[in-house]
């Protein structure tokens, strides 16, 4: 089969996409598959229709890779592909709507405000500003509310940082979500569909040398410590195993995804996000939890590939 791994794109994630599909398409090639590379640009739809490749898989993050509009063109061409649906994707790329699914569902997550830009205009800054505060505590963090890679992401811990970390944010999108910061163990939580079965595999749990999981964290070997599995009691491996598989689930995933959590020091989980593509680079946490669990980048997306194709 020849399986074409898509990867680059134009979203502010483009750099790390490319690591995921370099890295991703030499696993693959170990195990024997016929593997192309491609640089997904706005000639997708024509390459799908020309090339014809037996299956696809979305190694893009961001943007149009990770809000469902590339898995529509390929739902709309025909070409299987690894990963989740066009309406699975919509769901999780959109953090406010993601964590009221998972709260709704029962679980916790940190209380939230979405501020759409438009809020500032209307109401005016300052106040917005000062009732957020008021609802949430401080510190806060600010996200952009469809977004990747902490980019644009801060932690605020003094009032007077708010307007330039709320600009920073903007830079993203149109829509600001602002959450109170839980204090915790970070983990992060892959879910493989492997026989017709949500799997979680081992937490990964995330210790930034600096404090923050910020882009450079992320990104830059030597930097963050990570420990697979993660260092949590067996009660508390299962209670994020649950919430991953639950989410999974809930917000339509498909094949494989990863779901960001914290544990606080009172033990309660809370759900961060889901990652419908998550990072597949050297540093990313996926591959981390594959090897955990006694497998590998390319023997998972092998097996992921045959479902596709079947
Ligand atoms: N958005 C990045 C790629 C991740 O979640 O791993
Ligand atoms: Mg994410």
């Amino acid at each position: 089969a020849t399986v074409a791994v898509l990867a680059g794109g134009l979203s502010h994630e483009r750099d790390v996409s490319l690591r995921s599909g370099r890295r991703l398409s030499v696993a693959l090639r170990d195990q024997g598959l016929t593997v192309q590379e491609w640089d997904t640009d706005a000639e997708l739809l024509d390459r799908l229709r020309d090339d014809k490749p037996d299956a696809a898989i979305v190694a893009l993050h961001g943007g149009a890779g990770e809000n469902g509009s590339v898995q529509t063109i390929l739902e709309m061409v025909g070409v299987p592909f690894v990963g989740t649906s066009s309406n699975g994707c919509r769901k999780a790329w959109n953090k406010p709507l993601a964590k009221a699914l998972i709260r709704n569902a029962g679980f916790a997550t940190p209380e939230w405000v979405s501020l759409p830009h438009s809020t500032f205009r209307e109401l005016g800054a300052q106040p917005v500003l000062d009732a957020m505060v008021e609802s949430l505590g401080l510190p806060l963090i600010l996200k952009p509310d469809q977004g990747g890679s902490a980019l644009g992401a801060q932690v605020v811990r003094d009032a007077g940082d708010l307007p330039a970390a709320m600009v920073g944010c903007l830079a993203y999108g149109d829509t600001v979500l602002a959450e109170r910061f839980v204090d915790g163990v970070e983990v992060a939580v892959a879910v493989v569909d492997r026989d017709g079965k949500a799997e979680a595999l081992p937490p990964v749990e995330i210790v930034p040398e600096g404090g923050v999981y910020d882009y450079t964290a992320r990104y830059t070997a030597g930097l963050t410590d990570f420990f697979a599995p993660a260092r949590l009691s067996e009660e508390t491996t299962q209670a994020v195993q649950e919430l991953a598989v639950r989410a999974h689930s809930l917000l339509g995933l498909r094949d494989i995804s990863r779901t960001d959590a914290i544990v606080a020091e009172d033990g309660t989980v809370y759900f961060l996000e889901v990652n419908s593509s998550p990072g597949l680079t050297e540093t990313s946490t996926v591959p981390m939890a594959f090897e955990a669990a006694g497998t590998s980048l390319g023997a998972v997306f092998t097996d992921l590939v045959q479902k596709a194709v079947q």
